[in-house]
């Protein structure tokens, strides 16, 4: 009986034996690096400082997104010590759209992916007005008692300063909170 047993567990491991590996496998594997799929078709949005990563999802409401979504964060950067990359398979996201995240992003690539290929590279720009985004840290404002949309005017973009179009408050880049 108990030999019977041995011999199921051992056929078992033989199913969950690894197959041989490829040599280009190992090739990126040596390499160390964390890395997400190519994407055939679709918009990925590069060089995102780590802390902002998850800010970028809110921002962007990729949670609500049908497609695929990919994120990583914490990965190692040349330029930005760590840095994180979202991709978001099957749609372009439009200029305005991408806009936002300057806010907390602002030197964030976005590259438009056709056919696997980068079609388009473009830089973020910060928009001059803020529609919706972010939460006015001014708790007497009248967008946090009523189901108002919010509206923040850029008054300078380095170092960042909005103001609420409601209660003039202003706010800085550490006071941001997304809504
Ligand atoms: N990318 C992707 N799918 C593709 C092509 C590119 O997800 N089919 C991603 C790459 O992983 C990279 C980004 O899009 O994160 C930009 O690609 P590319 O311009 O080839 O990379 P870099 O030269 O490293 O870009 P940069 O100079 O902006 O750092
Ligand atoms: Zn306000």
């Amino acid at each position: 009986m108990a030999r019977k047993k041995q011999k199921k567990v051992r056929k078992l491991k033989e199913k969950i034996k690894p197959k041989k590996a490829d040599p280009n496998f190992h090739r990126e594997d040596s390499k160390k690096e964390l890395k997400i799929s190519a994407i055939e078709e679709g918009t990925v949005i590069d060089h995102i400082p780590a802390d902002a990563t998850f800010k970028v999802v809110e921002i962007l409401k990729l949670n609500e997104i049908k497609g695929v979504v990919s994120i990583a964060t914490n990965l190692q950067s040349k330029s930005l010590g760590k840095k994180g990359i979202v991709k978001v398979a099957g749609k372009i996201l439009t200029q305005e759209e991408v806009n936002k995240i300057a806010i907390v992003a602002p030197d964030a690539t976005v590259n438009i992916i056709k056919n696997y290929n980068v079609k388009e590279k473009i830089k973020v720009k910060t928009p001059e007005m803020l529609d919706n985004v972010i939460k006015c840290s001014s708790p007497v404002c009248i967008t946090n008692h009523e189901q108002i949309p919010t509206k923040f005017y850029v008054v300078k973009k380095e170092p960042l300063l909005i103001k609420c179009h409601y209660c003039e408050r202003m706010m800085a880049k550490d006071d941001i909170e997304i809504r």
